[in-house]
């Protein structure tokens, strides 16, 4: 069996009972900004970026962020160790915080590519391109995947994966709990219908506690959180993030040791990302692309529905401006959010 790494390894990865889940078109940096005003702790990973892009592309649009967002996790998806070692490499000089891999993307087009979810079928080669990572990088090396692939699904199939890869570097496991079907479903439907088995991972905390597991896959409240985190060592949290922010405005109390604090108003929320929205446009970019983040922070309440379609009419327009902000905070003020 192989040699399984102690939890020495915990000082570099860090302790952390809450993520905000890699999610490509949502999790951007203006999201993660966003979420930041509500968690300064819970741990937030980039989109996926593809190593390939990383090599060959416009490397400080794909990695710049905004330094608030520490701790970060840069995502990488691949599967040349080569490129993998490279976008390693460059994770560490950017400042990130970890670098992960995603196994777990069961996409046409990342399969077309060779990567995400179908390299569970692998395992050798999934443990080359961690080995290439890890002994590029002092930064920890985790990896994101599922429970299976296709036919391929049985507890002693994932606990041998999990196996091999904590040999070749891993130190951390997120695992979306289902399989994916590679074929026969798309990405949406491989997030719901194949049913989730958190007692999988639970038996795998149990089989390897020096390991560090974390569940994903279906826990939309705080409860559901905490309810993870008597099985393993933390709760990622996927679309109910993106979906409804404010949901999560005690997790720095309920999870890391803050002293209990009032949940943000949306106002202030929105009055906070005024001057990063500024340094945004002043970069050339465009309200949208921040203001797009913000629709879901106020919800059902008297006037949400009416404010999401100002504030998205107001700065979808291209040449809209700081005021469309400024507009929405006072009317959020007005209303007593
Ligand atoms: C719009 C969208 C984009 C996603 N993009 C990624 C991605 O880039 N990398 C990844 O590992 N998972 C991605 N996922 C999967 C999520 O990280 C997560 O595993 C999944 O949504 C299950 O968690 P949840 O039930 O909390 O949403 C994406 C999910 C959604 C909804």
């Amino acid at each position: 069996m192989p040699a399984i790494p102690s939890p020495d390894h915990a000082p570099a990865l860090g302790r952390h009972p809450f993520s905000v889940a890699p999610m490509l078109d949502c999790t951007d940096r203006h999201f993660r900004v966003l979420m930041r005003q509500i968690s300064c702790e819970a741990l937030l990973y980039t989109e996926m970026v593809v190593a390939q892009a990383l090599h060959y592309g416009h490397r400080r649009r794909l990695l710049d962020y905004d330094p608030i967002e520490h701790p970060l996790a840069l995502q990488v998806g691949g599967d040349d160790p080569l490129l993998l070692a490279e976008a390693a490499r460059m994770g560490e000089v950017w400042g990130y915080d970890e670098l992960n891999l995603n196994l777990g993307c069961p996409s046409e087009r990342v399969q077309a590519g060779r990567f995400g979810a179908c390299l569970m079928a692998e395992p050798d080669h999934v443990a080359r391109c961690i080995e290439a990572m890890a002994t590029s990088t002092s930064l920890p090396v985790t990896v994101k995947h599922r429970l299976g692939i296709d036919y391929q699904e049985s507890y002693d199939h994932l606990l041998t994966f999990v196996d091999i890869m904590a040999e070749a570097g891993a130190q951390r496991f997120i695992i979306h709990a289902r399989k994916a079907w590679l074929h026969g479903l798309n990405p949406k439907e491989n997030r719901t219908i194949p049913p989730l088995r958190y007692d999988w991972v639970a038996r795998l905390k149990q089989d390897r506690p020096g390991l560090s597991i974390v569940l994903n896959g279906g826990l939309t409240t705080m409860a559901d959180c905490r309810q993870a985190l008597t099985m393993c060592d933390g709760a990622m949290v996927g679309r109910a993030a993106y979906d409804h922010p404010l949901r999560w405005a005690d997790v720095d109390g309920a999870f890391y040791g803050h002293s209990p604090r009032h949940p943000p108003r949306p106002s202030a929320i929105v009055e906070a990302m005024v001057p990063y929205a500024e340094a945004h446009m002043a970069r050339g970019g465009r309200l949208w692309n921040v203001a797009r983040h913000l629709l879901q922070l106020v919800q059902g309440v008297p006037g949400a529905r009416a404010w999401r379609r100002r504030l998205s009419e107001g700065a979808m327009v291209r040449d809209a401006d700081l005021k469309v902000l400024r507009q929405a905070t006072g009317e959020l003020e007005r209303h007593g959010y």
